[in-house]
């Protein structure tokens, strides 16, 4: 398992399915935590459980003021900030292309690609001054999606926001490669958690038989298990992975082979 004790994670989306999976990996990995979603409650709801050393911060990753404050967070209370995963998200319903509202169209691009854009804005500055001060690097990890590699019908929104943090993934990873940061995406299929259980529920019909339905693209045909998921994550944040940048791990039982 990954060593993190006394390295500094900026974390956002924490109450959701990966985020809070991610969130206790972490802890139980010695992190220290500076954890973000976008209530309150919920988030200290997690600190106090997670117990030891979490700063949490609630705000829409769509105000990009939020990732400031996250970045000063994890400098005032850890003095230090080692990794940054960004992972709030949210999908929009399955419709094609010229049905989804504008406003869905909207929200997905400004959550899942400016949010993602606003945060590495915020972080890469922070990352190098402490490369350049100390020597010490740093690692982003964007969560992206499969759907961030390759098309994805009736989520085509989701997925031009996901290709585009692909792009900003593989783009910053190349303009930091000597700057003491590793940027890499995380690219999951369907997922356990309640974004995928809310899109099966809204697929209309019975849940079986939309699971079904779903995991016949996946050459194992079955949904990703959230610790598969995690596992991927760690990887590409441990700092042992210190040769690995600008890359997309996917976690797709094969899907993305195909
Ligand atoms: N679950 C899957 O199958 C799957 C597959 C591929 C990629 N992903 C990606 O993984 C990430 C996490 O997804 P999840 O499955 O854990 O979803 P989830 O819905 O369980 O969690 C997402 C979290 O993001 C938070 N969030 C949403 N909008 C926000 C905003 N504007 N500002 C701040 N926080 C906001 C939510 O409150 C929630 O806690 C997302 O980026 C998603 O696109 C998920």
């Amino acid at each position: 398992m990954a060593d993190f004790s006394g390295r500094c994670v900026i974390l956002t989306g924490a109450c959701g399915g990966f985020g809070e999976a991610a969130a206790r990996a972490f802890a139980a990995a010695g992190a220290n935590l500076v954890l973000s979603d976008l209530a309150q409650a919920p988030l200290d709801r997690l600190a106090e459980e997670l117990g030891g050393r979490v700063t949490a911060i609630a705000g829409d990753i769509t105000d990009p003021e939020l990732s400031l404050r996250l970045v000063e967070a994890a400098i005032a209370e850890f003095g230090r900030l080692d990794v940054a995963v960004n992972n709030a998200g949210i999908a929009h319903d399955i419709l094609p292309l010229a049905r989804i509202p504008l406003e869905a169209v909207r929200r997905t691009i400004e959550i899942d690609l400016l949010g993602v854009i606003y945060a590495m804005q915020a972080q890469l500055p922070a990352f190098e001054q402490r490369f350049r001060d100390t020597g010490e690097t740093g690692a982003i990890v964007n969560v992206a999606s499969v759907a961030g590699v390759v098309g994805a019908p009736m989520l085509s929104v989701y997925a031009a926001a996901k290709h585009g943090v692909v792009g900003l993934t593989k783009s910053a990873a190349l303009e930091y490669a000597r700057r003491g940061v590793r940027v890499n995406a995380l690219c999951p299929s369907f997922a356990r958690t309640p974004m995928a259980t809310d899109f099966l529920d809204k697929a209309g019909g019975d849940r079986d038989q939309a699971e079904a339905a779903l995991v016949q693209a996946i050459p194992m045909r079955r949904l990703a298990e959230v610790d598969e998921v995690i596992a991927g994550l760690m990887f590409l944040a441990d700092p042992a992975s210190s040769f690995v940048t600008g890359q997309t791990l996917q976690i797709d039982g094969g899907l993305s082979a195909a």
